[in-house]
């Protein structure tokens, strides 16, 4: 196994805009960070990524860019960002940026150009085509509701938008459009930066001809089987990684939705030469139930959620690849109220499900208020929800006629809304929570009396204090990184288990997945001399036995056997 300095660590996810707000506008920016550079050092992580901070109109909260390589008014200058870098460097963290270059805001540059006529150098910058008599080019659908296609009367063509129509999609089939966007990249790398979380990365090749799609083929959205791992993205990131990627000592990792283990794998393969790591999405898939995100999740057992991770450990293991584990992010509901129980049990199950990312093979990705067990909002109104996903697809189906008023879907919002994951960061329990001391741009949960960090960092059996264990128990312990994976207890429905192998040391992982008492059974064939428990979120006593054991509710233990 290849030793990199990406698979050693671990990464914090910061969605800037609810970070922390240093000019009380309401608006988290790049100087709050910059006040909090301490925290993440205490935490003990070793690499930011950083959402984006382009200049942006703000149609999709900063993944609509207006400027690559400017720093947008609200978040600060850029000489605030270099601020920034030089102080995470300095604590030895390392900084990765978003690139989004599927598409950019319509208010990009290239894209002012682009659509004024149909024979200027940019127009090809972008997908363009005639409509068919009144309708567009294709059935397609954008992954934010509507029509993939938005008429523009200047020219009297459709321009393709796979998310919000100021999200023109880019034409990668361009060859200066790409030369374009790998110096753009270059210029951020020769700034200092170690690496890029690339914004749906696997759907920048669309299929020749953009033929209609058939809802019973695509993955996703109408259409989605003609651009999902389309025809060259792997050319397209070859070449990104020999022009680019290769001549530096970063790390790389692809936001894929919809890719399957097996395109996954090439996609990671080392020798292969594109990225280090994917986001799959095949476990924050898998509980929707047959209205997608506009209905109730359906009921899920142990065992879907098994088969998922352990396919991909198996199979990256398999092909010398590397997994990203992560269970939450600015897109996804919080992970305590999805997989865990955000009540009676909210801290037992973080520090249940926190074991899980932290000692399965591959990278650990925190998202920003994880460490302190945040939770789902309980959002009344729709008024209270700001994110362009659920606020278009609830008006679709307004005017379809299936919903007469927003709000009878606010079950649905509740659950499944990405502005679950976007209230802002709760630091104490005064005024907003410590986040602004203005008007926070989204509310402030009002759960931040009981969870933020200072009551955290003062209380020693906190979930922060274990995420600090977990950090740094993968700095001391090799065999989390690079130990083999080997999945146990295959079929238990409650409990969790498996082994990690390095050089003849074993790492045992038992999770209890729910509020029921399972009891665990060590199978027979683990052999070993000695044992010894390296965390758990119960007090255990070290002279007990783990042949059986009688789990407590959400009990997360990792042994060490030898
Ligand atoms: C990615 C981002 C998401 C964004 C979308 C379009 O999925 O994570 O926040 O809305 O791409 O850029
Ligand atoms: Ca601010």
């Amino acid at each position: 196994m290849d030793k990199k300095w990406w698979k050693e660590g671990v990464v914090y996810q910061i969605y800037p805009r609810s970070f922390n707000d240093s000019n009380g506008d309401g608006i988290g920016d790049l100087q709050g960070i910059i006040e909090k550079v301490d925290y993440l050092d205490k935490l003990g992580i070793d690499v930011v990524w950083l959402s984006p901070v382009y200049d942006s109109p703000n149609d999709d909260n900063g993944y609509d860019i207006s400027h690559y390589q400017k720093i947008m008014d609200e978040f600060g200058t850029m000489e605030d960002w270099e601020e920034l870098l030089e102080a995470l460097h300095t604590k030895g963290i390392k900084l990765i940026m978003d690139l989004v270059v599927n598409h950019t805001s319509d208010e990009h540059n290239w894209f002012v150009k682009s659509r004024k006529s149909k024979d200027n150098p940019y127009r090809d910058y972008y997908i363009w085509r005639k409509g068919r008599t009144d309708t567009p080019p294709n059935n397609w659908r954008s992954n934010f509701g509507g029509s993939a296609w938005q008429y523009d009367k200047v020219t009297g063509e459709y321009y393709l938008h796979l998310f919000s129509k100021k999200q023109p999609d880019l034409n990668w089939e361009n060859r200066n459009l790409r030369e374009d966007i790998y110096k753009m990249m270059t210029w951020w790398l020769d700034k200092g930066i170690d690496g890029f979380r690339m914004d749906v990365i696997n759907f920048i090749s669309k299929a020749p001809g953009l033929p209609d799609g058939d809802s019973e083929v695509g993955p996703g959205a109408m259409g989605s089987e003609h651009y999902v791992d389309g025809p060259k993205v792997h050319q397209y990131l070859k070449e990104m990684n020999k022009e680019v990627l290769s001549k530096y000592d970063i790390m790389t990792v692809g936001e894929m939705p919809f890719v399957t283990a097996d395109e996954g794998a090439k996609y990671v393969a080392p020798d292969r030469n594109e990225l280090n790591m994917v986001f799959q999405f095949e476990h924050v898939l898998f509980d929707e139930g047959s209205k997608g995100r506009l209905g109730k999740p359906r009921d899920w057992k142990l065992t879907d959620l098994k088969k998922i991770l352990h396919k991909w450990q198996v199979k990256l293991q398999e092909e010398n690849g590397w997994n990203s584990l992560y269970l939450n992010n600015h897109d996804q509901p919080r992970m305590v109220s999805r997989f865990g129980d955000d009540k009676e049990y909210r801290v037992e199950s973080a520090k249940m499900l926190a074991t899980l990312l932290h000692t399965l093979q591959g990278t650990p990705y925190i998202y920003q208020g994880e460490e302190i067990g945040m939770t789902n909002f309980p959002f009344e109104s729709i008024d209270d929800i700001r994110d362009i996903d659920t606020l278009n697809k609830l008006q679709e189906e307004q005017k379809k006629g299936n919903i007469d008023d927003l709000n009878e879907m606010m079950d649905v919002v509740r659950y499944w809304s990405r502005d679950n994951a976007r209230t802002p960061i709760q630091w104490d329990n005064s005024q907003h929570a410590g986040f602004t001391t203005g008007t926070p741009w989204i509310k402030v949960n009002p759960n931040f009396k009981e969870v933020n960090v200072k009551k955290a960092l003062n209380n020693s059996e906190s979930i922060f204090y274990y995420y600090q264990d977990l950090i740094s128990l993968r700095k001391e312990e090799p065999i989390i990184v690079y130990g083999d994976y080997q999945l146990l207890l295959e079929d238990d429905e409650n409990i969790y288990a498996y082994l990690r192998e390095l050089e003849g040391e074993k790492l045992l992982v038992i999770l209890n997945f729910f509020a029921e008492k399972p009891e665990f059974k060590l199978p027979d064939d683990i052999s070993f001399q000695e044992q010894e428990l390296l965390i758990s979120n119960y007090d255990v006593s070290k002279e007990e036995g783990i042949d059986k054991i009688n789990l407590q509710p959400y009990e997360a233990r990792v042994y060490k056997l030898k």
